[in-house]
């Protein structure tokens, strides 16, 4: 199971050193982990969790591997920094930054066509839950993603994301199930993942692990969701 956090805009070089350095001693269980951190800290990262298993992905990818694109940072330039993958499509990108279907799909072709992992975002809002328009939402978002054994899917409803609302695990199991019928690859729930609801949603037999935004920020809160994930 993979337990990645995604850091958000939190944690500069020096936060992310004391943190990776805590995080090399602590107890992960079976859990194969992944953190996110923003762009100016990840060579830290690269460079404190290179004697572990732990990974480094940043939390968005450029398509194209150079050019006049303020602001952004392509594949080839995360490769060379020794990143290992990619979060796409995140609905703060879409929310807050434009960000659609078709950008989120080539940013994930590209990142994959460079090697890199890609952990793929989609989600209803609460509004298109409502309205019963979540397996529309999902069919349309998960469409246009490439299948390719470097694709990792995160289903975070966005109702739930930074609101303390998790999904139940009935209903993180049915969006997983379905996500899968639509695309067979390994399906993270994001959305308000802590150490006391880990447990019960990771049991879920279609949630392959977790994509933790809040608390993923502390090492003791971290990793207690990287134990609770179930063998195998
Ligand atoms: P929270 O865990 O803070 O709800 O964030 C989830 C998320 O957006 C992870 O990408």
């Amino acid at each position: 199971m993979l337990i990645a956090g995604n850091w958000k805009m939190f944690k500069g070089p020096v936060e992310t050193a004391a943190f990776c350095l805590a995080l090399r001693d602590a107890e992960l269980g079976d859990a194969d982990v992944v953190v996110c951190p923003p762009a100016v800290s990840l060579e830290v990262a690269v460079q404190l969790l290179a004697p572990t298993e732990i990974a480094v992905a940043a939390q968005n990818v450029h398509w194209e591997p150079d050019g006049p694109y303020t602001g952004e940072i392509s594949a080839p330039m995360l490769r060379e920094l020794g990143v290992y993958g990619a979060i796409v499509g995140h609905s703060e990108r879409r929310q807050l930054f434009g960000e659609t279907d078709e950008t989120t799909a080539k940013r994930a072709e590209a990142a994959l066509a460079a090697g890199l992992e890609v952990i793929a975002c989609v989600g209803e809002t609460g509004e298109e839950r409502e309205r019963g328009e979540t397996e529309d939402v999902l069919r349309r978002q998960v469409s246009v993603l490439p299948d390719d054994d470097g694709l990792v899917v995160a289903y975070e409803p966005v109702w739930a994301i930074g609101t303390g609302k998790t999904a139940t695990p009935a209903t993180a199991q049915d969006a997983h199930a379905f996500v899968k019928s639509l695309l067979d690859r390994p399906v993270l729930y994001g959305g308000s993942v802590k150490p006391d609801n880990a447990g019960e949603l990771l049991a879920q037999p279609d949630v392959d692990g977790a994509l933790v935004g809040g608390a993923s920020l502390d090492v003791d809160s971290f990793t207690a969701i990287c134990r609770a994930t179930r063998p195998g």
